[in-house]
């Protein structure tokens, strides 16, 4: 399943069109995706059940009470195993539970990063940061403890400026140079590019693997600047495989986030990072 608003070409990042037919025709494909996944299912689970029977009346009849036996048997421990097929199945019970995305922008942040990920990590919540690269540079340290952390580094560009108003090349060599920074200390080049203001224009066309990453849920976090009001701004509007944008830069960021997790977990949602939502 692929955001549609993700647009992937081979070697180019492209993307620009009209943000609310990107996101109803997202959740259309994703309605579609999920019946087929369920089908699917359906039809592995029959196949094997028939070939296991087939198999049974075969051995029974043909070869005698020895090799009856052991396929019986062998049947049992599978399901004695059914502790742990019954794990399995409800592992993927909840895989099926409602997922969510929490993603950070313009850091990291000397003060409220790692307030963010102290938070982050005694919830076992993973999330997604768009870092700047001029922050990059300022905080490698930082980068390294997200990555170490488990969360997922998206590129923000290098210097948050509005990428469709620079000219090809200065725009290309936001991304790429951020792409370099980062990479220098995880080892890993970002594969998700959040464009700063989410503006990237068509016309665009720099020659790097990525995937452009929205939002669903904006919280206006660092305008509103209020706990109260930016937890209130995300629960309302927030929906099962949402993207929320909030930035690792503010004090009242770093306890809203906290609430909206919270609240979210005991409404039943998992954290994923953004690479999960978009390509399961
Ligand atoms: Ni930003």
């Amino acid at each position: 399943m692929v955001h549609p608003w993700l647009h992937i070409y081979k070697g180019n990042l492209y993307g620009g069109t009209d943000w609310m037919e990107r996101k109803y025709g997202w959740k259309r494909d994703h309605t579609g995706e999920k019946k087929t996944h369920f089908w699917e299912k359906c039809l592995k689970f029959d196949l094997a059940c028939i070939c296991l029977f087939a198999c049974l009346v075969i051995c029974g009849m043909g070869k005698g009470e020895a090799v009856r036996e052991s396929v019986v048997s062998a049947v049992k421990m599978q399901a004695g195993g059914g502790g742990a097929s019954g794990q399995a199945l409800q592992g993927e019970g909840n895989a099926e539970k409602k997922k969510v995305a929490i993603t950070f922008d313009d850091g990291p942040h000397p003060q409220y990063t790692p307030e963010m990920l102290a938070g982050l990590k005694e919830r076992n919540v993973k999330a997604t940061f768009f870092l700047l690269g001029e922050e990059v540079e300022k905080y490698p340290e930082l980068v390294e403890q997200i990555q170490e952390e488990g969360h997922l580094i998206g590129n923000h560009s290098y210097k948050h400026e509005q990428l469709s108003k620079l000219s090809m090349d200065q725009a290309c060599a936001q991304v790429t140079r951020t792409n370099e920074l980062i990479y220098g200390i995880t080892g890993v080049y970002p594969a998700y590019l959040r464009p700063p203001f989410g503006d990237w224009h068509q016309e665009l066309d720099c020659k790097v693997n990525m995937v452009e990453v929205l939002w669903d849920v904006d919280t206006r976090d660092w305008s509103i600047q209020n706990h109260g009001r930016i937890v209130e701004k995300a629960l309302r509007d927030v929906q099962e495989n949402d993207i929320i944008l909030m930035h690792d830069g503010y004090e009242t960021s770093v306890t809203a986030a906290m609430e909206i997790i919270d609240t979210l977990l005991e409404r039943g949602f998992e954290f994923v990072t953004v690479d999960e939502m978009i390509f399961d």
